[in-house]
């Protein structure tokens, strides 16, 4: 195997996940008000950033994914917050400072809550709202970052938090009302790449893309039924957006193979490899999706998560390398990949899961609040070394 020299290695974040005290967020009053594990302090990112920063340096990692909170950034309805801008701008300093790269998400399941008190992304002047702390960014940001992404995941957060009712606002609503918070969501990530966008800068959103084939033998009616599945998915959401030229690059969460049935819909049990969560573990996956996209969408593709619940580390080594070979497979059908992100650096906080799934590669201890690699921070610290082209 072999990658450009120019091959994002890293990992990926969000903020609310790792940050730690984020009063003005949704998610923090939704934990209060239903009684659940709380995010509290959570890796204390917001001040213990330069040991992490110092992690990435160690583990030969040259880029970064994380995400700025709005909730702290605009903690009440026209309020902007400098000291938290400031302070965003100092973290993207030392990464630059320890040659990494700042991959951005402005937006990453969370909302302030003073805007999720008025219906969210419901409200019908959400976008305006969006569109001032966008402004915000750019004014602080815009000279700063080579790679935004304005989205994380839309659908998951749609099925989350408004179908199924287990993430904020814990609404179980009508498809169809779904789906117009989808186009809102795509019409939220036009106008941040219509703001930001200027010629040194690439802007996409990271989309939760599964591997999906049918369950079952009889291919015309398996092909068709996964054609419907996947339309309520992000690759609905990459369908809709792939003609409109607003995207130059397409961030790709993968994480799932699903076989698609009529009863049940899903299931994700052919390999019986799986992580503590329970997911199956299928590396073949990644290389048929990055060259599915690259057919539908012909932009080059940035891998911004790819990782396993594993608290014991003994499959995370293994786990790592085989996604990595199915890059290296696809890039050899001509499939241009610019990096790998996984998730995770650290243990976070995992949304209604909290603090159990273990995604890092670092071991937090959350009593102490401080963090240890584990072996596969070496072991991929070793590939970045090995795989990675000198001259
Ligand atoms: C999300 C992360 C989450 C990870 C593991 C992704 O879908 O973007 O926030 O922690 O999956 O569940």
């Amino acid at each position: 195997m072999s990658f450009p020299k120019s091959f994002l290695w890293g990992s990926a974040t969000s903020a609310y996940q790792v940050e730690g005290n984020n009063r003005f967020s949704d998610w923090w009053h939704w934990e209060i008000k239903n009684k659940k594990e709380q995010s509290g302090r959570a890796c204390d990112f917001w001040n213990q950033y330069p040991i992490y920063i110092d992690y990435l340096k160690q583990g030969r990692q040259n880029a970064f994914r994380l995400s700025l909170e709005w909730a702290r950034i605009n903690p009440e309805k026209n309020i902007w917050n400098e000291k938290a801008l400031r302070h965003y701008l100092k973290i993207i300093e030392e990464l630059k400072k320890n040659k990494i790269e700042p991959i951005i998400t402005l937006w990453h399941f969370t909302l302030p809550e003073w805007l999720a008190q008025k219906d969210g992304w419901l409200n019908k002047d959400s976008l305006k709202h969006w569109q001032d702390y966008i402004e915000k960014i750019k004014e602080y940001f815009g000279q700063e970052i080579r790679y935004w992404l304005t989205l994380n995941e839309p659908s998951i957060y749609l099925y989350k938090g408004y179908l199924e009712g287990n993430w904020p606002p814990g609404k179980k609503i009508a498809l169809f009302k779904a789906l117009r918070i989808r186009r809102k969501l795509i019409q939220a990530h036009q106008l941040a790449y219509q703001i930001l966008k200027t010629k040194q800068n690439q802007i996409s959103l990271a989309l939760n893309l599964s591997f999906d084939e049918p369950g079952f033998k009889f291919y015309p009616l398996g092909n068709l039924l996964v054609k419907i599945f996947q339309n309520y998915t992000d690759w609905g959401v990459l369908a809709e957006l792939k003609n409109k030229e607003l995207l130059d690059f397409i961030g790709i969460n993968y994480y799932f193979h699903n076989l698609i049935k009529i009863n049940p819909l899903i299931s994700r049990k052919k390999n019986k490899i799986f992580s503590d969560l329970g997911w199956e573990i299928y590396p073949q996956g990644i290389a048929k999706v990055a060259e599915q996209v690259y057919r539908l969408a012909k932009k080059p593709i940035l891998i911004t998560e790819n990782g396993l619940a594993d608290k014991k580390d003994e499959k995370r080594p293994k786990f790592i390398q085989d996604h990595i070979l199915g890059l290296d497979q696809a890039m050899k059908q001509g499939v241009p990949i610019i990096g790998y992100l996984h998730w995770s650096l650290i243990d976070n906080f995992e949304w209604a899961l909290g603090k159990e799934p273990r995604f890092g590669l670092l071991e937090m201890d959350y009593e102490k609040i401080t963090a240890k690699p584990r072996q596969s921070f070496w072991f991929y610290k070793k590939i970045v070394e090995s795989y990675t082209e000198r001259v």
